[in-house]
């Protein structure tokens, strides 16, 4: 018997040269003197540095223009078109984190890895593993290697291996982490999150 995975997650896969963005993001943060930009916003249970609470002025969509018509095709919109409705910039020194979490409700989200070398990339959750694990682990309860092997598709979670400027996009739904940096070097990373303008009724953000 053949099995098969249904509606499996869609990761969609992008490069831009980010020296430019790396720039104004390097020169940010050094003028915040080390200190968080913007505060940590309220509910976040991180330490990360970022700009998020300017998320809505959008400052970093132009760069993405062109990703944005590619992912429109790649994700089947017939009469819609996908954009950016919100970025903002991710600085990570040594120690600092972001705690799981998700970007409902918006349709699709991104990371853009500005400046990453020998940094984790994002954990990306899987939505089904209670399921799975529920299911499969009653013989190999855990999450140990063993266990993992044994039902690979039952993995808590995936790193998918990137490089700098490398682009991820993936549903919003999809929660995810990242661990306390663990480099002498910053991280640094655009996120977004993506709307549609035409096509979709049912993932429109308020302008407020
Ligand atoms: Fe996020």
């Amino acid at each position: 018997m053949k099995h098969e995975l249904l509606f499996g997650v869609p990761l969609f896969r992008y490069y831009l040269d980010p020296s430019e963005i790396k720039e104004i993001a390097e020169k940010k943060f050094k003028d915040s003197d080390g200190l968080p930009l913007n505060e940590t916003p309220g509910g976040w249970d991180c330490n990360v540095h970022t700009d998020f609470d300017i998320s809505r002025q959008n400052l970093y969509t132009h760069y993405y223009d062109d990703i944005m018509k590619q992912f429109s095709d790649d994700v089947g919109l017939k009469n819609g078109k996908a954009m950016i409705h919100e970025s903002w910039v991710n600085y990570y020194k040594g120690g600092m984190n972001q705690e799981e979490h998700d970007h409902l409700p918006s349709f699709y989200s991104g990371i853009h890895y500005i400046k990453f070398s020998d940094h984790e990339p994002v954990h990306l959750m899987n939505p089904l593993f209670q399921m799975y694990n529920m299911i499969y682990s009653s013989g190999v309860r855990g999450c140990d290697d063993d266990a993992l092997a044994a039902h690979p598709f039952s993995k808590q979670y995936c790193c998918p291996e990137v490089k700098e400027g490398d682009i991820i996009i993936f549903p919003s739904f999809i929660r995810h982490r990242v661990n306390a940096v663990n480099s002498g070097d910053a991280r640094i990373s655009v996120a977004f999150n993506i709307n549609t303008i035409e096509g979709s009724t049912r993932r429109v953000f308020s302008p407020n």
